[in-house]
């Protein structure tokens, strides 16, 4: 296969590992580079040392190409950017806020620039503000959402129509079948949350893990619509708490790191999307990617006999 996001990365495979903050560190994004996908560094976590760290520590992990996520709203100031201008990344995923400013300075240091979109109106804005891509976050996704909720089957469709961007497919995909999905909606790659999250690699807690393991496609809340930031998050007796009052009080995240690293399910929300319901097993990233590419093309080549059926 060859398409313009493998042009654009570098990648073996279309898969991307999403950023997730303090998850998507070099553990987990050097086991995707090294299965052929294309691992992402997170900075959405705040930790500008600890991140910039990471990065160096992936070019000691993988010879393969990289990419790192730039959080617009989240980032203090322009050290982050500039960093990234410096260091020899050549791929970066925008998201929360508008990528205009980013675009220019990134790309005259040669970086490619995604942005990833929750509706039509922001990817017809961003293909005007000149990214190179559009990463498409459908509803079904885990992490922060856009309250007014948007399957990835009918995003995906829409933004195809209106913009001329490679797209990448995000939320509800998990597996070759949900891939090839993707494809004949007109995506170019994926990129997969809840299901690295729930890798052998991945750097969380057993208890997190074995969470979305157990979860059924209903496992999830979309939480907190009417205020921000409106997230998607396994059913837990905190989150049900918050989805039976509708809001989600402030200091929900102040104990995130209980939850992801101390496997404290009650200490805050965990990030997650519908695919709980698919995931059944907590897997290596290797395993993950070659059996998801396999069942990719399996579908893909049974799909070109169905084109002469009729
Ligand atoms: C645990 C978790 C944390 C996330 N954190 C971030 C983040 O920090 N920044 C971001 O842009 N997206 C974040 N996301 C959203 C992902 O980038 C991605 O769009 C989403 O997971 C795709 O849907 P999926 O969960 O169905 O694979 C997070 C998702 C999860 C599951």
């Amino acid at each position: 296969m060859s398409n313009r996001f493998l042009a654009h990365s570098g990648a073996k495979y279309p898969i991307i590992q999403a950023p997730m903050g303090w998850i998507a560190r070099s553990q987990l994004a050097s086991a995707v580079c090294r299965a052929g996908g294309l691992g992402i560094i997170e900075t959405s976590s705040g930790e500008t040392d600890a991140c910039k760290a990471e990065i160096e520590r992936m070019v000691e992990l993988t010879d393969a190409p990289f990419g790192v996520n730039l959080p617009i709203l989240f980032l203090k100031d322009d050290a982050m950017l500039n960093y990234i201008c410096d260091s020899g990344v050549k791929f970066v995923t925008t998201s929360a806020g508008s990528p205009a400013k980013f675009v220019g300075p990134l790309q005259e240091a040669g970086i490619i620039v995604y942005h990833a979109v929750p509706t039509v109106e922001a990817a017809i804005r961003c293909a005007e503000a000149g990214v190179d891509g559009l990463v498409v976050e459908g509803a079904e996704g885990g992490g922060f959402k856009n309250p007014e909720e948007v399957s990835t089957l009918v995003l995906l469709q829409a933004v195809r129509a209106a913009v001329d961007l490679p797209l990448v497919a995000a939320g509800g995909i998990c597996d070759g079948r949900g891939m090839a999905a993707a494809f004949a909606l007109g995506a170019e790659a994926v990129q997969m949350g809840t299901r690295f999250v729930s890798s052998a690699e991945s750097p969380v807690h057993d208890n997190y893990k074995n969470a979305i393991v157990e979860a059924p496609t209903t496992g999830t809340y979309v939480l907190n619509k009417k205020a921000s930031p409106c997230i998607r998050a396994l059913r837990t007796e905190r989150t049900h708490k918050i989805h039976e009052e509708g809001l989600m009080p402030p200091e929900t995240f102040a104990n995130i790191l209980d939850l992801y690293f101390g496997g404290d399910m009650e200490a805050s929300v965990g990030l997650a999307g519908q695919t709980v319901g698919l995931i059944d097993q907590v897997r290596p990233v290797a395993d993950i990617i070659s059996d998801m590419v396999k069942e990719f093309q399996t579908i893909a080549e049974n799909m070109s006999g169905l084109a002469k059926g009729f």
